[in-house]
C-alpha cells in the first residue's frame, strides 16, 4: 500500500491527513546541527550522500512525518550550469559570475556534480518504510533565475525582473536552460526513487500579471507536461509562493497535480476557488508554529476544517524557522493526527 501522502497527491481525500513540513530537515533539529558542525557546512552536507541521507531521515525518525524530502537545495542547478555557489555566514547564498545580462552560455556546465544527490535519494529510499513517501524537488525556472541573475538573494528580485524587460530573448534563453537542466534532474531523482516532486517557486509573488504568465506559468506548464510525458505516475506539487488571486489560474494552466499555498491565503477562499478535486498543501503560518500554545492548535484545526472536502496535505505556508521548539512540532502532529472530517 502506498502511504497516505502519495494517495492524497494522487487525488484521494484521505484521513487522517498526511503531514510533512517544508525545511523539516534543518537547523531547528539538534541532531542536524551536530552533523553540520562535524561536516563543516551546508554544501558539504548536501554533496555527502551518506550525511545527506541521514539528514533526510532525521525528521522521519523523530516525528514520523508522512513524507521525507530529499536534503539538498534549489541552487545546485545553477552550480550544474557552471556558476560557483557558496553561502556567506549569516547572509545567504552567493553565485558567481552573476548573470546580469543573462549570458549563461559562456558558463561551462558540469551536470556530473549532481550525481551524489541521486545517491542520496537511493540511500534514503532504502531506509524508509513503504508508508513514507520520498519527495524530490527543484526550484522553478523563475525562482532559480532570480538567484542566477542577481548572484545572491535580491530585494524584490529586481535584477531578474529588469533583465526580463530589457532583454526578453536573453532572459527566455536562460529560463529555457534552467528548464531543461531541471527536467533532467527531476527525472533522475525519480529514477533513483522519489515518488512525487515539488517545484519551489518562492518568488512567484514578485511578478506583474503578464510577467507571471510568461515566466512562472509558461515554463512550469512546459516542465510539468514533459514530466507527465516521461514519468506519468509521479505527481508534481507546484508551490508558487505569493501568487494570491493568481493561484486558480496557476493550477489550471500549469497542469500541476497538487498545489502548495502560503500562509497569506485564506484557506476558506482557497477551498472554494481552486479547481475541484485538486489536492491542496498548506498552509499554517511558520510563525504560529514558532509561537505555539492554544492558538497553534486552533489555527491548525481551522485549516483542516477548511479543506475537509478535498484532498489535503497538511504543511506550513513556508519553511519551518530555525528557532521553532521541537515540542510545538509534536503538538501540531498530535492535532493533525487526531482530526477527522
Ligand atoms: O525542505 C527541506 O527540508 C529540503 C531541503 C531544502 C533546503 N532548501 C535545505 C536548506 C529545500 C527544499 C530548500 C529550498 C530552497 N533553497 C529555496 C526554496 C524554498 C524557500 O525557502 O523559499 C530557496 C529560495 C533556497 C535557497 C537557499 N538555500 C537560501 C535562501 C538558504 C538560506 C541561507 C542561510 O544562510 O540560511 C539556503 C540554505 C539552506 N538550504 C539551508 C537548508 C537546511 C540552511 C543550511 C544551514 O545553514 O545549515
Amino acid at each position: 500500500m502506498p502511504g497516505i501522502l502519495l494517495e492524497t497527491l494522487k487525488g484521494r481525500n484521505v484521513t487522517p491527513r498526511p503531514i510533512w513540513l517544508m525545511r523539516q530537515a534543518g537547523r531547528y533539529l539538534p541532531e542536524y546541527r551536530e552533523l553540520r558542525a562535524q561536516k563543516g557546512g551546508f554544501l558539504e552536507l548536501a554533496y555527502d550522500s551518506e550525511a545527506a541521507a541521514e539528514i533526510t531521515l532525521q525528521p522521519i525518525r523523530r516525528f514520523g512525518f508522512d513524507g521525507a524530502i530529499l536534503f539538498s537545495d534549489i541552487l545546485v542547478i545553477p552550480q550544474a550550469l557552471g556558476q560557483d555557489l557558496w553561502f556567506e555566514a549569516g547572509e545567504g547564498p552567493r553565485l558567481a559570475p552573476a548573470l546580469v545580462d543573462g549570458a549563461w552560455s559562456a558558463l561551462e556546465s558540469v551536470p556530473k556534480i549532481l550525481d551524489p544527490i541521486f545517491e542520496t535519494v537511493r540511500l534514503s529510499r532504502a531506509q524508509l518504510d513503504n508508508e513514507t513517501t520520498m519527495l524530490g524537488f527543484a526550484g522553478s525556472p523563475w525562482t532559480v533565475a532570480t538567484y542566477m541573475v542577481a548572484g545572491e538573494g535580491s530585494k524584490d528580485q529586481a535584477p531578474a525582473r529588469e533583465l526580463s524587460y530589457r532583454d526578453p530573448a536573453a532572459f527566455a534563453s536562460l529560463i529555457e536552460a534552467i528548464e531543461s537542466a531541471t527536467l533532467d534532474y527531476l527525472v533522475k531523482q525519480i529514477d533513483a526513487g522519489v515518488e512525487a516532486v515539488q517545484l519551489f517557486d518562492s518568488w512567484a509573488g514578485s511578478l506583474s500579471p503578464d510577467s507571471y504568465e510568461r515566466w512562472v506559468i509558461a515554463p512550469t506548464a512546459r516542465l510539468v507536461a514533459k514530466l507527465h510525458d516521461l514519468r506519468p505516475d509521479v505527481p508534481v506539487i507546484g508551490f508558487p509562493k505569493g501568487s494570491g488571486e493568481k493561484l486558480p489560474a496557476y493550477v489550471r494552466e500549469t497542469g500541476v497535480d497538487a498545489v502548495g499555498v502560503d500562509e497569506t491565503i485564506d484557506p476558506i477562499w482557497a477551498a472554494k476557488n481552486l479547481p475541484a478535486g485538486i489536492p491542496v498543501q498548506g498552509n499554517l503560518d511558520p510563525l504560529l508554529l514558532l509561537s505555539g500554545g492554544d492558538a497553534l492548535n486552533k489555527g491548525a484545526e481551522k485549516i483542516l476544517e477548511a479543506f475537509a472536502d478535498r484532498p489535503h496535505v497538511f504543511n506550513l505556508g513556508h519553511g519551518i524557522g530555525q528557532h521553532t521548539p521541537i515540542s510545538h512540532v509534536e503538538s501540531l502532529l498530535a492535532t493533525v493526527r487526531a482530526w477527522r472530517a
